[in-house]
């Protein structure tokens, strides 16, 4: 039989273990950002788009929990890390639509070489976002594509709506672009059933926070996707496409994050060529 002494000392270490997981990820983990360095292997990469650099930033959800202060260190790592071009999958703000104004302030911040795209999240209010996005002198792309140049070489940019808020329109998005390489944003991973049905050489989407809590061993127990963890986070490759799904930077639901750190990436795009010039 336990003595009261043990009881009291376990409950102590029991209560000592519960307050530090507690506040790693409600104040330090949310704040924590990861930079992950992809490469991405496609067999049709024009010749003049051999390790172009694209950043994704991903569920900003501007709002008390990630306030703006976050979001200006967000947008200063990714344009510390010089892209050639930037693309935002969805999710600006959280809560309210008064934080709407301050993230598109601060991402008129945002700095590519070849420009920056954006698609809508399901927590964007369409008409609001749209022209706040457009003001910035982002290039948002709701079911529609844009060519991409390198001197004579192209390759297309398409976003889509958002699956489950939005109106999503593939036939539309991709029409004009077969057999041309073509890159897709599209803000949640559960479009990729669809997706993968086309000839989409990569798509970046968001969403799922990566779980925002993900236990080892065992990944994330819930995840705002109808696969579960299925595409929580990280790479995937469904037919010809591949698929990344970033992690994000805000949160929603719960303010916590547990293995689930906030998330920039940094694709370099290659051929699978064996001979590069
Ligand atoms: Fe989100």
């Amino acid at each position: 039989m336990i003595s009261r002494r043990k009881f009291i000392q376990s409950a102590f270490v029991c209560g000592i273990g519960a307050i530090s997981v507690g506040s790693y990820s409600r104040i330090f983990e949310p704040r924590w950002i990861e930079i992950n360095n992809v490469t991405i292997k496609l067999r049709a990469l024009p010749r003049r788009f051999e390790g172009m650099t694209i950043v994704q930033l991903s569920d900003i959800h501007h709002c008390k929990y990630a306030p703006r202060e976050f979001v200006r260190k967000c947008i200063r790592k990714v344009n510390m890390l010089s892209p050639d071009v930037i693309a935002l999958t969805g999710d600006y703000i959280y809560g309210s639509n008064a934080f709407l104004l301050p993230v598109t302030e601060e991402l008129t911040e945002l700095k590519a070489k070849e420009g920056i795209f954006a698609v809508l999240g399901n927590h964007d209010m369409k008409e609001d976002t749209s022209d706040a996005l457009r003001k910035a002198g982002i290039n948002l792309l709701i079911n529609e594509h844009v060519p991409l140049y390198r001197g004579k070489d192209y390759l297309f940019i398409a976003g889509v709506d958002d699956l489950y808020k939005g109106r999503m329109d593939l036939v539309k998005t991709l029409r004009g672009t077969d057999g041309k390489p073509k890159i897709l944003l599209s803000h949640t991973p559960d479009a990729i059933e669809t997706i993968k049905q086309t000839d989409v050489d990569f798509v970046m989407a968001g969403h799922t926070h990566g779980g925002q809590i993900s236990l080892p061993f065992f990944g994330p127990p819930v995840t705002c996707s109808k696969f579960g963890s299925r595409y929580a986070a990280g790479l995937f490759r469904e037919g010809k496409t591949i698929m990344y799904v970033n992690k994000g930077i805000g949160v929603s639901g719960f303010p916590v994050r547990f293995f689930a750190r906030p998330e920039i990436t940094l694709f370099t795009l290659t051929s699978n060529s064996p001979c590069v010039v």
